[in-house]
């Protein structure tokens, strides 16, 4: 077995350098770190205040170097005594620096700005007149002094003078809505020398209705931070499974929970192209699934890729075990437990088994509890973030801990994935009994399974299921009446949820034409026994989550 100090040193070796975005909590963090990754460059979120001495040894580092920061938005003015701040002394860290909205305001504040109160207000698009800088480079015709480009402005304070600063954008209520300097307060009070440039732009350059946004970026990324361009969805695969095999060793032994999801399915497709048959999956009926969910992984992945399954039909074992469970959050410790269970006695059937791949992605990681926010509230526990590998002693694999979902699919396409599990709405770990509210029944449970199962069909026949994030029925313990035939009698009442979303932080439900919603209420009341009423979710998340349990 390869020992881990040798794992940890060539992991070391392959890391990418990176830009980070340090998180002030603006709502458009996640969208800057995505955008940068499509230019190209690897780069991570991390708390606003991640320690300076952390920062410091990122940017020393050989390899997976931080090349440059950005600071981004925050929903607080830097004049609130509770707002989040860095330390300063980033600014000192000779390395590149772009502030974008609350971000640049911090920079201007700390280095004698003058940042106004809510006075002069932006939301929307607003025309930014520039000038010449490396930041704007290639947006006007060679030559120009500068120009003019439409950009997306979100403020409430903004910075009225910034003295010493060369003031490079300006809109009609932004005086400085861009600038650039070269020197901060902490070289002027005796530390000497030349400063990388810092930037600060109160517009956001991530948002598609900047124009040029991209470009403003990409000069960031490519010119200021002299960044290669080290992150693409082939490079990304090709890197991955040398990694794993490196990781893995000749004769290493791995197990991976499968459930059908995009997530694990794309992480055991990316370990078994490494290491083949040494990968054995373990897929576990609960009960909880899909319709015809069970039939086409185990034809996807058994008889298609032809990969190493064990297959466990637990359908009892966990009806059995959420009975009488009302309390969601219980049900999720039910089923984590259970499956844990499940997974150890198969595991020590094997024997012989040296990893544990997960399927964890980067939201998963940041809602189970902060890779980028350090106060994140626990919303609800994943539980693929659980304690599954220390239980079990095995050491833990998670290609795509980093990737967003429109990544992983993205991987997953390059990877060969069939379209229904490629194009499948996200399904969460406790399956079905995430749409169950209360107890968990196999009346309420065939009754959700039967109307989601009608809920996606109607979307696909309507051409709407690719166009939404999820969408599914929701079952609970209200009763409503109805008339069947010439008598009244008793129903259970049925809730469809479908909503859009980017990435899962947020949603809002999805305002589908009336006759879409017709279909589906009328084929769930018609082939769904049992049911009378047909309701439809409007709540977006937040107040909200996307689940209801
Ligand atoms: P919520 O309901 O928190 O869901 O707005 C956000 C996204 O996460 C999925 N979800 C889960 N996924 N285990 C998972 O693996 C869970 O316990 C879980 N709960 C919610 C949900 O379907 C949505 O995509």
């Amino acid at each position: 077995m390869p020992d881990r100090n040798s794992i940890e040193k060539r992991e070391a070796e392959k890391e990418k350098d990176k830009v980070v975005v340090l998180d002030f909590g603006g709502q458009y963090s996640h969208l800057i770190v995505r955008r940068c990754r499509e230019l190209g460059v690897y780069t991570e979120l991390l708390p606003y205040d991640m320690p300076l001495e952390e920062l410091k040894k990122g940017i020393e580092r050989e390899k997976g170097k931080i090349k440059g920061i950005i600071l981004s938005g925050s929903p607080f003015s830097v004049h609130e005594p509770n707002s989040p701040k860095c330390s300063f002394e980033i600014l000192d860290l000779n390395i590149p620096i772009l502030g974008i909205c609350y971000g640049a305001q911090l920079i201007a504040y700390v280095n004698g700005g003058v940042v106004g109160e809510g006075r002069k207000s932006e939301f929307g698009r607003t025309e930014l007149l520039f000038e010449d800088s490396d930041l704007f480079d290639g947006l006007t015709e060679r030559g120009s002094e500068g120009g003019r480009i439409n950009v997306w402005m979100s403020h409430g304070d903004v910075i009225e003078r910034f003295d010493g600063a060369d003031i490079i954008g300006y809109t009609m209520n932004s005086p400085v809505a861009a600038f650039r300097i070269s020197i901060s307060p902490y070289r002027a009070c005796g530390v000497v020398g030349q400063s990388p440039t810092i930037y600060g732009v109160q517009f956001h350059p991530e948002v598609h209705h900047t124009d040029k946004g991209d470009k403003i970026l990409w000069n960031f990324l490519y010119k200021i931070c002299g960044c290669e361009r080290n992150w693409t969805i082939e490079s990304f695969v090709r890197d991955k499974i040398e990694e794993i095999k490196s990781a893995v060793g000749n004769d290493g032994r791995v197990i991976c929970g499968l459930s059908g999801g995009i997530d694990s399915s794309t992480t055991a497709l990316l370990i078994n192209k490494a290491i083949d048959n040494r990968l054995t999956c373990i897929f576990v009926d609960n009960g909880l699934l899909r319709k015809g969910e069970k039939e086409e992984v185990l034809n996807t992945f058994k008889n298609n890729f032809k990969m190493r399954m064990v297959f466990v039909d637990a359908k009892e074992r966990f009806l059995e075990r959420l009975w009488g469970v009302k309390d969601a959050e219980a049900k999720r410790k039910v089923i984590g437990e259970l499956f844990i269970n499940i997974f150890e006695e198969e595991a020590s059937k094997l024997g012989n088994v040296d990893f544990l791949a997960q399927g964890t992605i980067y939201p998963d990681r940041i809602e189970s509890a902060g890779a980028s926010s350090r106060n994140a509230s626990r919303i609800k526990s994943h539980h693929n973030v659980g304690a599954l590998p220390e239980k079990l002693g095995l050491k833990l694999i998670e290609p795509i801990k980093d990737l967003y979902k429109d990544e992983v699919r993205e991987v997953a396409k390059e990877l060969g994935m069939p379209p229904q599990i490629l194009n499948q709405h996200p399904f969460p770990g406790p399956g079905l009994a995430a749409r169950v509210i209360g107890e968990v029944t196999e009346d309420k449970l065939r009754v959700c399974r039967e109307a989601s199962h009608i809920v996606e069909e109607e979307l696909k026949r309507s051409g709407w299921y690719d166009k939404v994030w999820q969408a599914f029925a929701i079952v609970g313990d209200d009763v409503a009446t109805g008339v069947l035939g010439d008598a009244r009698s008793l129903g259970r009442i049925v809730t469809i949820r479908v909503v859009e979303s980017r990435e899962a932080m947020t949603a809002d439900f999805v305002k589908l034409p009336y006759g879409v919603l017709e279909s589906m209420s009328k084929r769930i009341t018609n082939e769904v026994k049992g049911v009378t009423w047909v309701t439809y979710a409007i709540s977006s998340k937040p107040p909200a989550t996307i689940e209801p349990c």
